[in-house]
Order: C-alpha cells, then sequence, then structure tokens
C-alpha cells in the first residue's frame, strides 16, 4: 500500500535513522523529512539516502502555521511521525522559552494542521478506529519524573516532569491525548528511555564524552555521578516507531526502553575505558580527563522503563546488547570525525564554551 508520511525532526539524531528506515523499507511509501535545521538537525546525517525517489526534504519550522498548511495541502499526508524537538536538558534551563514554543506551541500546530487536513473522516461521537491516518507523537520518559533506587516507569505512572525540557514534553503528550479524546484525532504516543548511537549531537552525555576524549578535553560528570539512565541503541528505538506507527492501538500509549540501565559513572568509565582500546592509549589515559563538576539543577536520579508492553503487544525488544551498541557507536564517530567538526562549529562551539565556563 502507499502511503505518504511527515517525519518532523528528520535531520536530527533520531529522526535521522527513523527517516532512513522508512525510506529503505517501504519504497512504495513518500517520506517527507519536515525539519527546520536548528543546530541539532544536519542533512549530512541523511547523505545516503537523500537521492532515493521516495525521499522528499521540507525546511520547515513547526512554529510557521502558513508553510506547515501548504506541506499538508501539497503532499495530503495520511502520517505524522512528530520528532522536531528541542531535545537537551541543559539548554532548556538556560532558555525555557525556546522548548515552550517548539515543543508544545510547535507540536499544537502539527495537530491543527492533522486535523484540518483529515476533518473528514473525523467524528468525535463515534471514535474513530481505523489507522489510516495516524498522528505518532515521540516523547521522553522523562515525563514522568525521577525514581528512587527501584521500581520502573509503566504507561500508567503519573506524570511528574521536572526540568523545563520535560515539562514541554510532557505538556506536548497532553496536547496530543486532548486532540484524541476531543476531536477523534486518531494518535499514538510513545515515551523512551535515553538512546544513543551513530548521528548524536555531541552535547549529550555519550557523544560529548567521546568528542572530549577524542579532543583530549575534560570530562564533566554532573554531581556525584550515581544518577542513573536506561540506555537503547538508537536503531532499535527507530525499529519500535516502525512497530508502533504500523500496529500500535489508536489513543494508545506505549514505552521503549533498553532494560539497561547505568549509573553515568559507571558508563563514563566504561566508555573511558574502550575509547582507550580502540585509540591504542595506555589503560588509564581517558578515565584521568573525569572531572567532576556542579550538579545539573533538578536533576532526576533515576530512570528506568518497563517495556513489557510494547514487548507483549507489538513482540518488539532490543536486538544488540549494550557493549555492541556502544563498540558500534565508538567506531562510527571515530570513522566520522569530519562529521563531529562540522556540527561542533559555530554556534554549537559558541554555547557549549558559554555552559562550560559556567559550571564550576
Ligand atoms: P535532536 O535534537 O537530535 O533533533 C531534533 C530535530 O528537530 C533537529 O533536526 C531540529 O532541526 C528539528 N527541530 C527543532 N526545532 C524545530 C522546529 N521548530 N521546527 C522544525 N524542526 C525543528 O533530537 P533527538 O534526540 O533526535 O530527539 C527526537 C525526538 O525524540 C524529540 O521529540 C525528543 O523529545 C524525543 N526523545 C529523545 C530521546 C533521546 O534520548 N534523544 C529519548 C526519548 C525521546
Ligand atoms: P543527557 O545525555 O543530557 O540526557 P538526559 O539529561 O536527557 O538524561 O544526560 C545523561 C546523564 O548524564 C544525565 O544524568 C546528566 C549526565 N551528564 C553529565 O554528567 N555530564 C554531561 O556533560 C552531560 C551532558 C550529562
Amino acid at each position: 500500500m502507499s502511503r505518504t508520511i511527515i517525519i518532523t525532526g528528520g535531520a536530527g539524531f533520531i529522526g535521522s535513522h527513523v527517516v532512513r528506515l522508512f525510506v529503505t523499507k517501504y519504497p512504495e511509501y513518500t517520506i517527507i523529512n519536515l525539519d527546520a535545521l536548528t543546530y541539532a538537525g544536519n542533512l549530512e546525517n541523511l547523505r545516503d539516502i537523500e537521492n532515493a525517489p521516495n525521499y522528499i526534504f521540507e525546511k520547515v519550522n513547526i512554529l510557521d502555521t502558513a508553510e506547515l498548511e501548504r506541506v499538508f495541502k501539497q503532499y495530503n499526508p495520511d502520517g505524522v511521525i512528530h520528532l522536531a524537538a528541542e531535545s537537551h536538558v541543559d539548554r532548556s534551563i538556560l532558555s525555557p522559552l525556546d522548548f515552550v514554543y517548539t515543543n508544545v506551541i510547535g507540536t499544537v500546530n502539527l495537530l491543527n494542521a492533522a486535523k484540518q487536513q483529515w476533518s473528514t473522516t473525523l467524528n468525535p461521537s463515534t471514535p474513530n478506529n481505523s489507522t489510516l491516518n495516524r498522528f505518532y507523537h515521540v516523547s521522553t520518559d522523562e515525563v514522568y519524573g525521577a525514581l528512587g533506587e527501584t521500581g520502573f516507569f509503566t504507561e500508567e505512572t503519573k506524570y511528574d516532569p521536572h526540568s523545563p525540557y520535560s515539562a514541554s514534553k510532557a505538556s506536548s503528550d497532553h496536547f496530543v491525548r486532548a486532540y484524541h479524546d476531543t476531536f477523534d484525532l486518531p494518535v499514538v504516543i510513545t515515551n523512551c528511555s535515553n538512546n544513543y548511537g551513530p548521528y548524536h549531537f555531541p552535547e549529550k552525555l555519550i557523544p560529548l564524552f567521546i568528542n572530549n576524549i577524542i579532543t583530549k578535553k575534560p570530562l564533566p560528570v554532573y554531581g556525584d555521578g550515581q544518577y542513573t539512565r536506561d540506555w537503547l541503541f538508537v536503531k532499535d528505538h527507530a525499529v519500535a516507531i516502525d512497530l508502533v506507527f504500523h500496529k500500535g492501538k489508536n489513543g494508545d500509549t506505549y514505552n521503549i526502553g533498553g532494560f539497561n540501565e547505568w549509573k553515568n559513572i559507571d558508563l563514563v568509565k566504561l566508555l573511558c575505558k574502550l575509547m582507550d582500546e580502540k585509540l591504542g592509549n595506555a589503560a588509564g589515559t581517558s578515565e584521568a580527563l573525569i572531572t567532576y563538576v556542579k550538579d545539573r539543577p533538578g536533576h532526576d536520579r533515576r530512570y528506568a522503563i518497563d517495556a513489557s508492553k510494547i514487548n507483549k503487544e507489538l513482540g518488539w525488544k532490543p536486538s544488540v546488547t549494550f557493549e555492541e551498541g556502544l563498540a558500534q557507536t565508538i567506531d562510527w564517530y571515530l570513522e566520522n570525525t569530519e562529521w563531529l567538526k562540522h556540527v561542533t562549529s559555530g554556534e554549537y562551539q559558541q554555547y557549549y564554551g558559554e555552559q562550560y565556563a559556567n559550571r564550576g
């Protein structure tokens, strides 16, 4: 069956993996990558598929409602997979409003565009169970807040966001559900744990530390380093998105996670060891770069996902171990130092300098 799908944020980290998967796996689909190309968006992430006949790029900001209307009219999509967002917690602390604009207002703009386009099929009094049209919102486990030493986030966990980033994602999740309940918009939401892998912008923990080890800069570990995250290889996330987009239940939420919890300091030490091996350094060379710095305000202690629903209902589970995924990721960064140089030039470089100078 031929379909036309708008993927927002397709030039970013996760979005580029989702675009690549859909363009290559579904040659009968038309995939429109709609992205504003902010500091985090980079068309170099899609060089290998940019000439595919079923791929179209539209440089559009989701805050531009006229442009959204134009794109929806022009392509008449039957699906939207929404990944465009401001995604970095530290930036959200420095500039919360940017997150409200893109993550909240931008999402509502997209919901409005889809509602308008699909208006003839929507009927709140006789809810629509068809998967003909689908608005898929990609969200985060951070909306659930922080866990103590034990327990997991399930789809029923109460929302309790702490950072401006997670508050903006929680808000957008609520709007997506509200459009389902009020206007019968066919939606699905996934809340995923921390991703890692190729094309990850080097401001997040793993790619920042790989880049700093390559360039022999300090590795800034926030607070006591005992914070826990549940890491998932990005390609496994893209596979889950494909499954949920095609087979997820209308109006439902699915949690996605790696069953792979790591305390930051343990992960950083593993990364240092693997990097020393790959770079031929003496043991301990990279660990010597670890520098404990002032903690992130509002820092969530632990995230861990219970991904049993998506496992039981759709048969998804991660395909690579952390050791395999991390080794693949390190190899990719070592083979793509030009990419690293490009994305860390200009605006990002300036931002990083300011942010780092303010830590003590
Ligand atoms: P990213 O920062 O790497 O990419 C975001 C993309 O969105 C970029 O290409 C950027 O140009 C685009 N964008 C930003 N503002 C835009 C705007 N106003 N209009 C159009 N495009 C815009 O983000 P990511 O890490 O790939 O995350 C993608 C999505 O997945 C986000 O919604 C994020 O909340 C969610 N998520 C991320 C993780 C993670 O670990 N990275 C985990 C769970 C969920
Ligand atoms: P990050 O990659 O920013 O993802 P998130 O905050 O969305 O989980 O951070 C992952 C963890 O690593 C988090 O506990 C904060 C910590 N961290 C550091 O200790 N130092 C750093 O330089 C960064 C970017 C993160």
